[in-house]
């Protein structure tokens, strides 16, 4: 009876070891957000992952110990992260007030009264009574066919305010803003963007924009966070790659995976990965990143991948007005 209650001791304590949990940031409106998302957008995966892919990553991601799920209207899978945050909440892995999550508001919404509608749509769907985060997916405003509508993303933000002041969201933010724009809500509001999210990785360092949300203390997620070092079957993708002999040597000194030096260097920068898998191994290893940590050498060499190329260039909407992406 003892070496069996010491071997349920041995297993219980196995299992807690398996599960990684990010620490926390607080963010400028007091809320807490832990610092790795897992992503479940699949359009900008290699391989777009089909829709019953997305509710099982979300279960195995909690059992890994992610508690920061990220999604959006566009994404078209709020329903299946829904049932996977249910199911995990159903088989007692978490509670809801141990989860953040994050939805984003669709450009085609973006007059003032129909962004409380739109996020009440987003909640139904995933079965929530709030959000953690609520953020402006991208500056410009797009009627249904994606053709331009001329509305100011500052009145955009009168509606984010509204949502917030409703409960319906913890937090909100921008994705997808420059550094002009997040200074024009910031002039222009009672609230500040908790969050821009924006693509960050060692081919689009984004240093500039980067420092300059943080030295406001809006907080940084980083999307597409491994760039170009996956494969994303583009003839035009630049290095590094996963055999990239810098990268290469970094993982075989902290006994890291590739993948996992890139997510390292983004912490150590101060952002918010968001690694999107749909993989059980590989979910479990992205969030594997709190027993080390990068020297200030090695983030200055990764930073030297930079080529100021997008793997998400929105390009068709390039001559909109609110267009956020200048020379780069
Ligand atoms: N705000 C925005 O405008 C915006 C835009 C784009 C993305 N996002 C968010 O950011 C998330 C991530 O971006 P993303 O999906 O473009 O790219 P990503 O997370 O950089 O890359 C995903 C790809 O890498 C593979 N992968 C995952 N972990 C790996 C590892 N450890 N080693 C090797 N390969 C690995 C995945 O395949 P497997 O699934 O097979 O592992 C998938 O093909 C999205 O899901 C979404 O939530 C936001
Ligand atoms: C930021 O976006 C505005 C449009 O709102 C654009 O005019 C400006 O050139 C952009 N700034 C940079 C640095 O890209």
């Amino acid at each position: 009876m003892r070496r069996l209650s010491r071997f349920v001791v041995l297993l219980f304590g196995l299992n807690l070891a398996a599960a990684t949990q990010a620490p926390c940031i607080e963010l400028n409106d007091g809320n807490k957000m832990p610092i790795v998302a897992l992503g479940t957008g699949r359009g900008t995966a290699s391989e777009n992952a089909p829709l019953n892919e997305v509710r099982q990553a979300v279960y195995w991601a909690i059992e890994a110990g992610y508690r920061h799920i990220d999604t959006a209207a566009i994404y078209f899978d709020e329903t299946e992260v829904g049932q996977g945050i249910k199911d995990a909440i159903d088989n007692n892995l978490v509670t809801r007030e141990q989860l953040f999550v994050t939805t984003k508001l669709w450009s085609d919404k973006h007059r003032q009264q129909q962004v409380v509608p739109a996020l009440k749509d987003s909640l139904q769907k995933l079965g929530l009574d709030y959000v953690d985060l609520y953020l402006i997916h991208f500056p410009v405003a797009v009627k249904e066919d994606f053709s331009f509508d001329d509305v100011d993303y500052l009145e955009t933000w009168r509606g984010m305010e509204e949502a917030r002041a409703l409960g319906l969201t913890r937090s909100i933010g921008v994705s997808n803003f420059n550094a002009s724009q997040v200074d024009r809500i910031i002039t222009n509001s009672r609230v500040w963007p908790a969050v821009n999210q924006v693509e960050v990785n060692p081919t689009l360092t984004q240093e500039a924009l980067v420092t300059h949300c943080q030295e406001l203390g809006v907080a940084v997620m980083a999307f597409s966070p491994f760039g170009f070092v996956v494969s994303r079957k583009r003839p035009d993708a630049p290095p590094p790659r996963a055999d990239d002999p810098v990268l290469v040597q970094m993982a075989n000194k902290y006994r890291k995976s590739v993948g996992q030096i890139v997510l390292r260097y983004l912490i150590d920068r101060g952002l918010i990965p968001i690694p999107k898998s749909v993989n059980k191994k590989r979910l479990a290893e992205n969030i594997d990143l709190f027993d080390f940590s990068l020297t200030k050498e090695e983030i200055q060499l990764i930073n030297r991948f930079n080529k100021n190329k997008r793997v998400i260039d929105f390009d068709e909407w390039k001559d909109y007005p609110y267009f956020p992406y200048g020379e780069y």
